[in-house]
């Protein structure tokens, strides 16, 4: 896949089967990921790779996460949130790893650097022909998630992505009208 091509169609799979990626693909993967722009670079990334009994942890932070927030919470709720990474039988969690205090470099461009790290794994995942989709919801957020995967206070958990096999067809791409989004200045 040429790379125009690779930009203007990747596209976003939600349902992933098994295998999941191999190792030569994970390093293809991986290395797109740190082509990411880098303000002088900081690396202000961390992956944490999960597959199979690694995926089940993931599960049970989730869960711990749901029954802090609602003991009452009912045990087939807290299974279905258990279920959720098994969506896929790999998932990154991608986490912007902040330095603070960087002159010229505050969190912000960390952040959207650690963004664009995560994108590369997007296409480099979709150039493979692998499937590949960013989900974040409430956990990214939660205290409970970012102490078990051992953020620090200024850490940012800015994705879990979901990688696998193709399980279904990629949706139409929505045409967008350039004009709506772009100003120029002439
Ligand atoms: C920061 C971020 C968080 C996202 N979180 C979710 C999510 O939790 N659940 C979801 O269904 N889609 C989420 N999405 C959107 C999908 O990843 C995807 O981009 C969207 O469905 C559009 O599909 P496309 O990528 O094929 O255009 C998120 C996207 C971004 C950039």
């Amino acid at each position: 896949m040429d790379a125009m091509t690779l930009l203007h169609q990747r596209s976003s799979m939600g349902k992933l089967m098994g295998p999941a990626p191999g190792p030569e693909q994970m390093e293809a993967i991986y290395r797109a990921a740190l082509r990411a722009p880098d303000h002088k670079e900081l690396r202000p990334w961390r992956f944490i790779e999960f597959t199979g009994e690694g995926l089940v942890r993931l599960g049970e932070l989730f869960a711990e996460a749901e029954y802090r927030e609602d003991p009452a919470i009912e045990d087939s709720a807290l299974d279905a949130v258990r279920k959720k990474p098994l969506r896929a039988p790999m998932v990154i969690a991608v986490i912007a790893k902040v330095t603070p205090d960087v002159p010229k470099v505050p969190k912000l461009e960390q952040v959207i650097s650690a963004g664009c790290a995560a994108h590369g794994i997007l296409l480099a995942a979709h150039a493979q022909g692998l499937g590949a989709m960013w989900r974040s919801g409430k956990y990214a957020f939660d205290p409970t998630v970012r102490k078990g995967l051992g953020l620090e206070e200024e850490d940012e958990l800015i994705a879990f992505l979901y990688l696998g096999q193709l399980g279904g067809r990629h949706k139409p791409i929505a045409e967008h009208n350039i004009g709506d989004f772009v100003e120029r200045w002439t």
